[in-house]
């Protein structure tokens, strides 16, 4: 693993603190009493948050932590996930209040569901499930677009104690197809098509693709999106409009015991193989539930809150399905992306419903500072309150620019800190009651607990004069409610990468580098582990690698994120191709390009390939990654003292 001092991005100079105002302490969910609260009593604070939720068996211990790193929280309570974000609703007279504003990517395209109505489908989908044969514990692989009836399809999950895997519609057939193995998945639940960009393109092919053989996969279960022709096997597969609409909407939800497991989401870690991160009924729920009233500050009689992520990402799950629903609030769900049919679309659909909260991640806000404030202005984005932003270090000058355009300098905005792996959030301002600084996620959420420490695990001080504080790794030094509870039939990868690190500590390490700020606030700085992140999106170094050396003329192949004014990072490629491949490097490099997209994703797609005579390794036979990123990124090459070949960078530089 990389050193610390290594870290790619670091913090822009101490900017001033935007205090809150104090309009919006006035009336903000949160107080500054919650801090005290959480600080007296930790374990107390989340009984306490705990009980927002309905149980159906009160929980006894809040936390049994005597098998760490295998946490149980909310011990022997019982309750139903489905229950605590729909129907609950439903039963406290809010059944005609709004659930979902769904927008469709086709202009003119929409949908109205209701809290009654979400019940009722909800419910429905749960019996259609039954009669295909699914009992809880099963696994099931939801590979759809953002339409209502993939949040439906999860919800239906969660209400029979079925584990979904949702997998980003963007993800090719073998992607999918590995995690549908890998979860040993006996339902597919996905769509005839897909809207991008206007137009309809299919996406169950690449289904059909990904289930062939796999003996697992007893039906795939398809919602009509787009009408484009699809071939259907007879047998396996299943038109949701066939079977869903004509369930009972009476449907009993069973409670579950706090450690059911919810689901599992696949995200990448250091190696090709991508981790089954797993998550469980009470305290993923309490902790979503949690964060989501008070860092977004909803009033779920007024505010109509919007979250840009999709469905596949882990912001998708806690933010657009649990957190929300389970507050009982009115959101928008966008079907389609930001610009289209022109880069008015997302300041319209603010416009359109009176969008109060917005979330969403520094990509965006980045590509809507390149097209131009004259954009936004042409909208009225007054109902906007608060906003927020995930998925990576936001720069400040984006921040800044957010906060001018979209929140006229007035709204407050919360950064919020976290991953796949801890289900929420982490680190955020408080809005209403604590100061933010552009650029920095500043201080862990009451009830949370983390500390940026040096190579041996000691603390560094809070606090100390910028300009000389050292980086440092971020890691969360006390158990939280919504922690993943493992790799999917792996437990000894859990251990290994996330609890070996600082083992004799106890601590979890989040393969984040971080520094504190002037006040002691953080800094998260970027991943000092082999996983990029572009433009929010989390890709392992070795994915990339593997589907590369997976192509026939490729004998080796190096990838490193290079820093990139648009989307984070950047994928820049070296490969060394086989003596029978060389004669025709420049279609190679576009084959390269597109093997890529068809192993993994169009995201994953590098932004360079550069064919190279030789890799820059060490003695061991380790690629040394740091240097050909200072290639990448044009900089001067760092310390090549430990190389067998230092040469070997006037060839690689040679054929950039
Ligand atoms: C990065 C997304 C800085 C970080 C919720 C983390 C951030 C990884 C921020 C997790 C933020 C996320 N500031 N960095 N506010 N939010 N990250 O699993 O490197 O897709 O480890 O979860 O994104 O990505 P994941």
């Amino acid at each position: 693993m990389p050193s610390i001092v290594e870290t790619a991005a670091s913090a822009d100079i101490d900017p001033p603190a935007f205090p809150p105002s104090d309009e919006f302490a006035a009336s903000a969910n949160a107080s500054a009493e919650l801090y005290d609260e959480a600080e007296r009593d930790r374990l107390a604070f989340w009984d306490k948050q705990a009980r927002r939720l309905a149980w159906e068996t009160p929980f006894g211990e809040v936390l049994d932590w005597s098998e760490a790193p295998f946490a149980k929280w909310f011990v022997g309570g019982k309750l139903n996930v489905a229950y605590n974000c729909v129907d609950r609703h439903v039963e406290a007279g809010n059944g005609d209040r709004v659930a979902i504003h769904w927008e469709g990517e086709p202009v003119g395209d929409q949908r109205t569901i209701t809290y009654a109505e979400l019940k009722d489908e909800v419910s429905q989908a749960a019996n259609a499930l039954t009669d295909l044969g699914l009992v809880a514990g099963d696994r099931v692989a939801i590979y759809m677009p953002m339409v209502p009836e993939a949040i439906v399809a999860m919800l239906a999950c969660a209400r029979l104690g079925v584990m979904h895997s949702v997998v980003f519609a963007g993800f090719s057939a073998s992607a999918l197809r590995a995690r549908v193995e890998d979860a040993e998945a006996k339902l597919v639940i996905t769509t005839d098509g897909q809207y991008r960009r206007g137009k309809a393109a299919s996406l169950k092919e690449a289904v059909d693709e990904a289930v062939k053989d796999q003996e697992c996969v007893e039906h795939v279960l398809v919602v009509r999106r787009t009408g484009i022709d699809t071939a259907m096997t007879e047998g396996r597969d299943v038109w949701w409009d066939e079977v869903v609409p004509k369930a009972s909407t009476d449907h009993t939800p069973e409670a579950f015991d706090a450690e059911h497991p919810l689901f599992l989401l696949y995200t990448s870690g250091t190696t090709g193989k991508p981790k089954g991160i797993m998550h469980t009924t009470g305290g993923y729920l309490t902790q979503s539930s949690y964060t989501h009233f008070n860092v977004f500050d909803v009033k779920p009689e007024t505010d109509v809150y919007w979250c840009t992520a999709d469905i596949g990402w882990v912001t998708g799950h806690t933010y657009i399905v649990y957190g929300p629903l389970s507050n009982g609030v009115t959101q928008v769900v966008y079907e389609g992306t930001p610009t289209s049919p022109t880069e008015h679309r997302h300041f319209e659909v603010i416009e359109k419903y009176g969008v109060t909260i917005y979330y969403t991640a520094p990509t965006l806000i980045r590509t809507f500072m390149k097209l131009g404030r004259q954009i936004a202005a042409e909208h009225d984005l007054s109902s906007l309150r608060l906003l927020g932003s995930v998925g990576e270090p936001i720069n400040p000058e984006a921040w800044r620019w957010y906060r001018t355009v979209f929140g006229a300098d007035k709204t407050p905005i919360v950064d919020t800190w976290w991953q796949t792996e801890t289900g929420s959030i982490m680190i955020s301002p408080l809005p209403g009651v604590t100061d933010a600084k552009p650029g920095s996620a500043m201080t862990p959420l009451p009830g949370i607990s983390a500390v940026i420490v040096d190579d041996d695990g000691k603390q560094l001080e809070p606090g100390t004069d910028h300009g000389e504080q050292a980086n440092g790794y971020l890691v969360l030094d006390k158990p939280w409610p919504s922690m993943l509870r493992g790799i999917w039939g792996d437990p000894e990868r859990f251990k290994e990468t996330y609890w070996s690190r600082f083992a004799e500590q106890g601590w979890y390490f989040a393969g984040d580098g971080a520094r504190y700020g002037a006040d002691g606030e953080i800094w998260v700085l970027g991943r000092i582990d082999d996983v990029m992140n572009i433009s929010g999106h989390r890709i392992s170094t070795a994915e990339v690698e593997s589907a590369l050396v997976g192509h026939s003329g490729v004998a080796e192949a190096a990838v490193v994120g290079a820093s990139d004014e648009q989307t984070g990072q950047a994928i820049c490629a070296f490969v060394i191709l086989k003596a029978s491949a060389k004669a025709d490097d420049a279609n190679m490099v576009e084959e390269l390009r597109a093997e890529v997209a068809k192993e993994i994703s169009p995201i994953a797609k590098p932004r360079e390939i550069h064919v190279v005579p030789e890799l820059p390794k060490t003695r061991s036979g380790k690629i040394m990654r740091r240097l050909l990123r200072d290639v990448a990124e044009g900089r001067e090459l760092g310390d090549t003292s430990t190389l067998v070949d230092p040469s070997v960078f006037e060839a690689i530089r040679a054929s950039k």
